[in-house]
Parts: C-alpha cells; sequence; structure tokens
C-alpha cells in the first residue's frame, strides 16, 4: 500500500500505508518533516514501531533529545508513566503536569522542534492527548487584538507549571522548581516563514512590564481562545499508534488518567531548530 496522508478536520493528517520498520527510509522520514510542518500532528494509527526504529526515525527528522533519566536503555527515549512504582517518583510528580495546555520546553532558550509519543500501553477508561493548534487560534484573532499582542512578552517557568499541578508545594519542591531557569519569550512567535503561533500555556507566568494580575488575565484568555473545539484536536489512543506533533505551535495536555494507570508512552523529542521571535 503506498504511504498516503489523510488531512483531518482542522488540523493534523492521518497517515496509512507505511509499517513501523518502513519510517526508517529517508524518503519516508522527508515525508513525514514536510507534513509535520503543514499540518501540525500526524498520526500513524497501529504502527506498533519497534525502539530501535522509533530512535533511527526520530534521527532522520532532526537532533534527537538524550533522556536525562536513563530509564529506558536507548538513551533518546523516555518512558512516560505518571506511576511512581514504574518510574522515578519525582519525574513522576512533575509530570502531573502534563495534565495541563503546555508546550514542551516553553523554559528553553529555544523550544523543542517535536515530540513523538509511541503507546506501548493505554488507559482503559481515558488518556486521551488533546491537542490546539495555535498558528490557527492566532490567524483567527481579530486584526485589532492581534496589533495589541505585537512586542509583548511572556516570563515563562517551571514552577508555575508545575504549580498547576500541585497546588500546595513543600518549601522543598518549591525551591527544586525554581533552579529550573526561566525563559522571557515573545508572546507571538514569527516564524522566518511568517506564519505566527501564540508561545503560550501552563509555563507562562506573566506578562514582562505589566501587573501580573492583569497580564495573567490577558494570558488566560489567550489560552481558553486557543483552546476552543475549532482550534483542538483530541487522539485517543490505540497500542501501537505513534503521535508526532509540531511542538512550536501545538499546546497539547492528556486528559486525566489514573496516576496507576497501565498507559505507558515511548518519547523521543526533537531539539529547537529555529530561534524564537
Ligand atoms: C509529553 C506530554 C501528553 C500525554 O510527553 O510531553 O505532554 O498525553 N504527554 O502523555
Ligand atoms: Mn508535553
Amino acid at each position: 500500500m503506498p504511504l498516503h496522508l489523510h488531512p483531518m478536520d482542522p488540523f493534523g493528517a492521518e497517515i496509512t500505508g507505511v509499517a513501523g520498520g518502513e519510517l526508517t527510509a529517508p524518503a519516508a522520514a522527508e515525508h513525514c518533516r514536510t507534513a509535520l510542518d503543514e499540518y501540525g500532528v500526524l498520526i500513524y494509527r497501529d504502527l506498533h514501531i519497534a525502539d530501535e526504529d522509533l530512535v533511527t526515525f526520530t534521527r532522520l527528522l532532526g537532533d534527537p533529545v538524550m533522556s536525562r533519566t536513563r530509564e529506558h536503555r536507548l538513551g533518546e527515549i523516555e518512558t512516560i508513566t505518571l506511576d511512581p512504582s514504574k518510574t522515578d517518583a519525582v519525574l513522576a510528580s512533575y509530570r502531573k503536569g502534563n495534565f495541563h495546555w503546555h508546550i514542551d520546553g516553553a523554559t528553553l532558550e529555544v523550544p523543542q522542534k517535536a515530540t513523538l509519543l509511541s503507546a506501548q500501553e493505554v488507559d482503559t477508561s481515558g488518556g486521551d492527548t488533546a491537542f490546539a493548534d495555535t498558528f490557527l487560534a492566532y490567524a483567527a484573532l481579530p486584526e485589532q487584538e492581534k496589533r495589541q499582542l505585537e512586542g509583548l512578552q511572556v516570563q515563562h517557568t517551571f514552577a508555575a507549571a508545575q504549580l498547576l499541578a500541585n497546588p500546595e508545594p513543600t518549601d522543598a519542591e518549591r525551591a527544586a522548581w525554581a533552579r529550573v531557569p526561566s525563559r522571557v519569550h515573545p508572546l507571538v512567535w514569527t516564524r522566518r516563514n511568517g506564519r505566527k503561533s501564540l508561545l503560550i500555556g501552563a509555563t507562562a507566568d506573566h506578562i514582562v512590564g505589566r501587573a501580573v494580575e492583569e497580564g495573567r488575565a490577558l494570558l488566560t484568555h489567550l489560552l481558553d481562545w486557543a483552546t476552543q473545539p475549532q482550534f483542538t484536536y483530541q487522539h485517543r489512543w490505540h497500542r501501537g499508534d505513534l503521535v508526532i506533533w509540531d511542538n512550536t505551535g501545538m499546546l497539547h495536555r492528556a486528559i486525566p488518567f489514573e496516576l496507576t494507570s497501565r498507559r505507558l508512552m515511548h518519547r523521543t523529542t526533537l531539539n529547537g531548530v529555529e530561534a524564537v521571535a
């Protein structure tokens, strides 16, 4: 069966006609890179890609992030579970932040380019992943509102994201969060090709130079705007699915599931390529 791309509504595409082991062919990876920029989220259903092939494929797409956790024998793979008995307990706790709309690596100088999740085990009653396309959301803003966003800068902190998941932290938790460097990024991310997305989500703490509450009200308004149904897609997982998103424009979150769920994702991540401007 030939490689085939089926656009979804309102964004994203499903790719069929390719087996897990075939994604390691440069042409299949090139097809994926191009489609990712155009569609934002790519779905390869029922792929059951082998871990080695996932790593080879990731390398063909770009520069993989090396996991610091060393939980998997392959250094590029992170095992995404929230069960403290199956992973590092601190990491499991941090991952509760995944239940809130966010962009991966938003506190980095260059946020990560893309994230790949390969479903090893799925939750029986939930655990979907939802995506919001902030390219679409920005484009649909009234022109006057776009002008009001020009030049605004946002301070992103790990603590802001963690506080949503863990609203009553201990002093030690707060201190650990504060050790992650924070970052100021433009609110609107303009690409070299002219496309614009919103750099918002859980890490967005406040707007630089504005009263904190006033800035937060605007950030909340934009998050509410961007996560309306006409800008979102929610993926219901089946074992073996591979989903890839353009992390520079796709807010995402996991729909809550029990922390002890069997749900397990193998994740690889691509380092960012285009500075935020
Ligand atoms: C992530 C993430 C969402 C999910 O791994 O960065 O946000 O549904 N995962 O597991
Ligand atoms: Mn994420």
